[in-house]
């Protein structure tokens, strides 16, 4: 059984290096992030060999941080949980090679997480953190009582994912509703934002700027998607579509991210915004950073380009609820969970929040800080195994295309 509750969750999967302590999955006692933005922004992505360059480095102090804030010691622990997929392969093992010799030499059992099921439990945690008041968490009710099924859309860099959860004997089962079959969300975003000069990660520069324009202006649409044209023999495309099967998914619950990165760039031709667009890039080089003001954001981009952005937001954002709300309705859930990067976005946050009190359906969004990769989300997730004593084997290894199911 346990003894403190607390679990050293460490998350190393893309280009944030991170550690938190948790205790009994219900409340953050630390919580440390060391981003890669500032290596990566210069190339407009993630570069794999970087990022596992960058985990090594910060992997140790990361982990010391975390203790140090938390006032424990590895001795306090009663369990080390790590991200074990999906993810790029390089900077998983950092994570898991540390994390297993933390482990041994402290004699405490290791449990991997998949970073997806981590996404939802950001959520999970947040909502208990905001339950017990900032109470002590361990004198309110377990964490795993009164939790209901709920559908769980993760959308972020890597993924556009629908899952419905559902608690079982104090642990989680996750079916696969709905999927990207391209691009994930944050990755459309990421794309459009590079293609526009502006800087990485796209997600929050598209934010920034979309209040500024008219959403309506651009009309982007997304087709009806036909399963049987993407099943006819074709592997899916990307590392997020490798992560799950498409064979029997409805239709309606799958989304595309490609096109609409096309039908922008086509924009930018045909209204001659390509000029400024180069312009912004050699400033996102010389000196990367997000616009701070209303002022800096407005003189970075033209009318033109600022009804674009908002027109894209509007669409992609449209889609994610078009879908998401409709695959709740079909499965009879009445619990939306939105979590990862993108779950970040202030108009995507509005939308879902109204379109769901108007439906009476509950829904639910991590802390801004709890959207994006972080490791309080991998040690909540690790609650529940550490109850069931699920624990990782001694051979356990980085599967950058881990499946959540
Ligand atoms: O969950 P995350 O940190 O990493 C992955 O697991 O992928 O998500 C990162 C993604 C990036 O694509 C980033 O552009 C996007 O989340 N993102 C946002 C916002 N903040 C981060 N997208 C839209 N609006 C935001 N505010
Ligand atoms: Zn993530």
């Amino acid at each position: 059984m346990p003894r403190t509750g607390l679990i050293l969750g460490i998350e190393s999967s893309c280009d944030e290096t991170a550690a938190a302590i948790v205790e009994r999955g219900a409340r953050t006692v630390s919580s440390v992030v060391a981003s890669q933005i500032a290596t990566h922004a210069r190339y407009g992505g993630v570069v794999p060999e970087l990022a596992s360059r960058e985990h090594l480095r910060a992997i140790v102090p990361v982990v010391r941080a975390a203790l140090a804030e938390a006032h424990v010691s590895l001795a306090d622990l009663d369990a080390i949980a790590v991200t074990s997929g999906p993810g790029l392969a390089g900077a998983l093992l950092v994570g898991i090679t540390y994390g297993k010799a933390l482990a041994f030499a402290n004699h405490l059992p290791l449990i991997a997480v998949n970073h997806l099921e981590g996404h939802i439990h950001a959520v999970l945690l947040n909502e208990r953190e905001i339950a017990s008041g900032g109470v002590d968490a361990a004198s309110t009710a377990g964490p795993e009582t009164g939790d209901t099924s709920a559908l769980a859309l993760v959308v972020s860099g890597g993924h556009t994912h629908l899952y419905l959860a559902q608690p079982k004997n104090g642990t989680w089962s996750y079916t696969l509703v709905g999927r990207t079959l391209d691009d994930a969300a944050g990755e459309a975003f990421d794309k459009v934002a590079k293609l526009l000069g502006l800087g990485y990660p796209g997600g929050p520069w598209i934010d920034a700027l979309a209040r500024f324009g008219n959403p309506h202006v651009v009309p982007f649409s997304f087709a009806q998607i036909k399963t049987k044209v993407h099943l006819a023999g074709k592997a899916p495309r990307t590392k997020a579509a490798k992560t799950a099967p498409i064979a029997r998914l409805d239709p309606h619950f799958l989304f595309s991210f490609s096109g609409i990165k096309t039908a922008v760039l086509r924009y930018v031709e045909l209204h001659g915004l390509r000029a400024e667009a180069r312009a912004r890039v050699s400033r996102v080089l010389k000196d990367f950073r997000p616009p701070q003001t209303r002022e800096e954001a407005l003189a970075l981009c033209p009318q033109p380009t600022l009804d674009l952005i908002a027109s894209f937001q509007h669409a992609v954002i449209g889609d994610l609820m078009k879908k998401t709300f409709a695959a709740a309705e079909s499965l009879g859930t009445r619990r939306i969970l939105i979590t990862g990067g993108v779950a970040a976005n202030r108009e995507l946050r509005e939308r879902f929040t109204r379109e769901a009190a108007a439906r009476g359906v509950r829904i639910s969004f991590p802390t801004l800080a709890l959207s994006t990769d972080n490791a309080a989300m991998i040690a909540a997730a690790a609650w529940p195994r550490l109850l069931a004593q699920d624990f990782a084997p001694p051979e356990l290894s980085a599967d950058p295309s881990l499946a959540l199911s």
